[in-house]
Formats: C-alpha cells, sequence, structure tokens
C-alpha cells in the first residue's frame, strides 16, 4: 500500500513537471557564441557592431545604465570616438552656484542614459509594460544569450484561438507567449559601417554579443585566470608527486 502511495506520488509529481515543461514556452535556440566555454572570448568586431544596433535601435526603449562610455575603450572604441559619442547625450547635472540644475553634454565617465525619467514614465509610453534596462539582461535571464536571440528572430503570428490584446505580440520564448515589444529587428534595420550584411539574424548575434559583453567586461579576464589556475595546480601536482616519491624512496 505505502509502496503504491509512493508511486502515485511520484508519477503525480514527475506530470507536474512536464505539464509545466509543456507549457506554451519554447527552449532558446542553442546557439554557437564566441564567448562560449571556457576557452570564450569576445569578438570585438561583432560587439562593435552590436553598439551600433543597441544605440540605433533599442536604445529608444531600453536604458543601459550600468555601462560607462568610457568602457566601450575595451572593445575598441578610441577615446577620440568614445567623447564625441557621449557629447550626443544630455545630462541634467548641478545644483551650480546658484542652486540650479543645468544640462550638459555627456561626458566618458557618465553612463548610457534611461530613455525614461522613471519607471512609471517607461510603463506609460510602452501601453504599461517596462522595457527593462539591458546592463544585466544576458544573466539576468536562464540560458540568457540563446534566450535574448531567440525572442529577438523568434516572432511569429499568434495562433488561432489566442486572444491578443492591444499592443501585445507573439512570441513562443517569451513566459506566456505574449510581449509588449514589437519585433524590433528587421533586415537591413542599421548600416554597418563595416560593410556586414545587415540581416536579422546578423543584427540580432552582433547585439547579443554586446549585451554579454555589457553584462560581464571581465569574462576574458576570468576565463583566462581560470585556465592559469588549472594549469598551474597541474604542475604543482606532478612537482609535489616526484617530490614525494623521492623523500619516501628509502622507506619500505
Ligand atoms: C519600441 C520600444 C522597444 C524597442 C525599440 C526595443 N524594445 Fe525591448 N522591450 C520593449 C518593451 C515594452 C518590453 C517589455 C515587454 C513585456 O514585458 O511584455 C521589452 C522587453 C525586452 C526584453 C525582455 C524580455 C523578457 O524576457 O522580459 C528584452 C531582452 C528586450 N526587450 C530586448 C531588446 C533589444 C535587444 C532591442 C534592440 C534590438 C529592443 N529590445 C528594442 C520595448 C522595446
Amino acid at each position: 500500500m505505502k509502496k503504491l502511495a509512493l508511486t502515485t506520488f511520484i508519477t503525480s509529481v514527475m506530470l507536474a513537471g512536464s505539464v509545466f515543461a509543456a507549457g506554451d514556452v519554447l527552449h532558446p535556440k542553442q546557439m554557437q557564441w564566441p564567448f562560449d566555454g571556457v576557452f570564450g572570448t569576445f569578438d570585438k568586431p561583432a560587439i562593435q557592431r552590436g553598439m551600433q544596433v543597441y544605440k540605433e535601435v533599442c536604445a529608444a526603449c531600453h536604458g543601459l545604465t550600468r555601462v560607462p562610455f568610457r568602457k566601450l575603450s575595451e572593445i575598441g572604441f578610441s577615446e577620440a570616438e568614445i567623447k564625441t559619442l557621449a557629447a550626443e547625450y544630455t545630462f541634467t547635472d548641478g545644483p551650480n552656484d546658484d542652486g540650479d540644475m543645468f544640462d550638459r553634454p555627456g561626458r566618458p565617465s557618465d553612463k548610457f542614459p534611461s530613455p525614461y525619467l522613471n519607471e512609471k514614465q517607461g510603463r506609460a509610453v510602452n501601453n504599461g509594460a517596462y522595457p527593462p534596462d539591458l546592463s544585466l539582461i544576458i544573466k539576468a535571464r536562464p540560458d540568457g544569450a540563446n534566450y535574448v536571440y531567440s525572442l529577438l528572430t523568434g516572432y511569429k503570428d499568434a495562433p488561432k484561438g489566442m486572444g491578443m490584446a492591444d499592443g501585445q505580440h507573439y512570441n513562443p520564448y517569451m513566459a506566456g507567449g505574449k510581449i509588449a515589444m514589437a519585433a524590433p529587428i528587421q533586415d537591413d534595420q542599421v548600416e554597418y559601417q563595416d560593410g556586414t550584411a545587415a540581416t536579422q539574424d546578423q543584427i540580432a548575434r552582433d547585439v547579443v554579443n554586446f549585451l554579454q559583453w555589457a553584462a560581464e567586461p571581465e569574462m576574458e579576464v576570468r576565463k583566462s585566470m581560470g585556465i592559469k589556475v588549472m594549469l598551474f595546480l597541474f604542475v604543482f601536482t606532478v612537482l609535489f608527486y616526484v617530490a614525494k616519491k623521492r623523500i619516501w624512496r628509502d622507506v619500505h
């Protein structure tokens, strides 16, 4: 009897699990990224293109408020380019000696601003949905890089019978299948300065490379340090093994 109860319990737990798994969320497409794996590195030209995509497309609705302009030097932008880019933005600073706030052009130490004054304003202009800051989005979602790529390239017509409210779009990679962001990327949405063909796939890849770097700029250092530590441990294991053999050679 006990055994039966246990089996029933296990089966129901497994069933509950499979019901969740069979929900309407698709698992992200499994892509290959230059930053994957222990030897993963950043593809700087891709990240630079991704920055262009963020700036020209996503920045209209999403902030990137943890990334200072000067950090772009790590992905190959010159100091002059960074100064020019920062100066394209306006920041409110102050107070000045008269106690007033004032506007000034951005400096390299400023961060990519949010397009909104606050979250309420963000929701008000987006049908009630808030476009999250993208600085850490790759880390904030499971399988982040694959997820964001799949989301950007995964828009489809809603299945028959699925009620979509105004301003909602069908995307099988979004939990619940409904997202308040219209497909932001089409072919030729941007014109790349390096001549790369701007297909939807390419643009999505590039912006994911950029967002991965934004979320974890120290990744390359972390990985190369990991490899060095493993090498160090390996060499010392050999040394200590040889030393142990020598020390205990005459002891029987
Ligand atoms: C016209 C405004 C707009 C633009 C442009 C836009 N987004 Fe969004 N985005 C939104 C809104 C609104 C949401 C919130 C959707 C929701 O919660 O249903 C969102 C949500 C997201 C999410 C989070 C989805 C989740 O899992 O919660 C990601 C990732 C995202 N956008 C990436 C991007 C990228 C990358 C770009 C540029 C290529 C971009 N967006 C351009 C409005 C925009």
